[in-house]
């Protein structure tokens, strides 16, 4: 275990959320055991993770879709290494779900079975910047953002909480191979989220009814989830983890292009050359505006 500070716990090369996690399951990690129905959802640091979280909880438990379960997300889907709430994993009843920003190479070795399955999250890195430039902002347990130019050295850097954005996404990527994984991209899921619910329903292999289909696609959009204390996670930020001030929220804009306000022409060309250095060979696709053509 090395480089213990205040916000960042750098273990094997990759940076997590030092406050919140525990090193001595990091060394255990490895052999975390991995059921065969196992779901994680896997994303680098706001990408998107509390939106799926929300649509996979919606998508295996009627009782989420119904109202009949009054149960927060956090509750359904837990984080694997950031276990605020010592769920105990081992005794969790089957099919579990879990989410994690762990980068390929740190996962349970158990998940290269590929029986237990992944949905990778994916989201333009300006977009994740901008957001996560704000929520470091809103923290106690992050460093603060300050201004974006100082952010975004960082963010490049890889000194935030899920190290270098490039490395995370490249290395899901090219050990695709090894798992048992589907690719969402958040803009995709904006632009389309009924298709997106029901290719993660295939995927997961849970066939769905019309109407199962319908209340998961209208409790799963931005506004629904921000006026539902279950789901927007106002609550553990204020009283779990902390806040550095009243404003601020997780949900907090959930659009495409929010990095256009933030950048100024002369940062967004920076990033531009260092994403077409770092991303030229990855045949991933990626949208920067919602005016796009996919
Ligand atoms: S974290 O901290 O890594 O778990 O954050 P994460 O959940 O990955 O990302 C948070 C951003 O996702 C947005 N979000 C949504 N966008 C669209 N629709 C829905 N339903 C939705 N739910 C969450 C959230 O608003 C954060 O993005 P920004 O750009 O900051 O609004």
């Amino acid at each position: 275990m090395d480089n213990k500070d205040t916000y960042l716990l750098n273990f094997k090369g990759y940076n997590f959320e030092s406050p919140l996690v525990d090193a001595d399951f990091l060394e255990n990690l490895d052999d975390f055991e991995i059921r065969d129905d196992d779901v994680f959802i896997i994303t680098y640091p706001k990408s998107g993770t509390i939106w799926t979280q929300q649509i996979l909880s919606l998508i295996y438990f009627e009782g989420h879709r119904n109202r009949t379960e009054d149960l927060e997300t956090l509750d359904r889907i837990p984080f694997l290494e950031y276990n605020i709430r010592k769920t105990d994993f081992l005794n969790r009843p089957s099919p579990r779900l879990f989410c994690s920003h762990l980068p390929y190479y740190l996962v349970p070795k158990g998940l290269k079975n590929k029986k237990a399955k992944i949905v990778y999250v994916y989201r333009n890195p300006k977009d994740v910047m901008t957001s996560y430039f704000h929520f470091s902002n809103v923290l106690v347990t992050l460093e603060a953002g300050n201004d974006m130019e100082h952010f975004m050295k960082r963010f490049l850097d890889g000194n935030v909480v899920g190290s270098r954005w490039c490395d995370h996404i490249r290395g899901w990527y090219e050990h695709r191979h090894d798992f048992s994984i589907l690719f969402m991209m958040y803009e995709e899921m904006k632009k389309d989220l009924r298709s997106s619910v029901l290719k993660i329903s295939r995927f997961l292999e849970k066939e769905l009814s019309e109407e199962a289909v319908e209340a998961i696609v209208k409790q799963s959009t931005f506004q629904n989830m921000k006026s539902d204390p279950k789901a927007n996670y106002d609550d553990i930020l204020k009283h779990e983890i902390g806040k550095r001030t009243d404003e601020g929220h997780f949900l907090r804009k959930g659009t495409v292009g929010d990095w256009k306000h933030h950048l100024t022409v002369e940062q967004n060309e920076r990033f531009d050359k260092i994403f077409q250095r770092n991303m030229k060979d990855l045949p991933l696709k990626f949208i920067w505006d919602l005016n796009e053509e996919l």
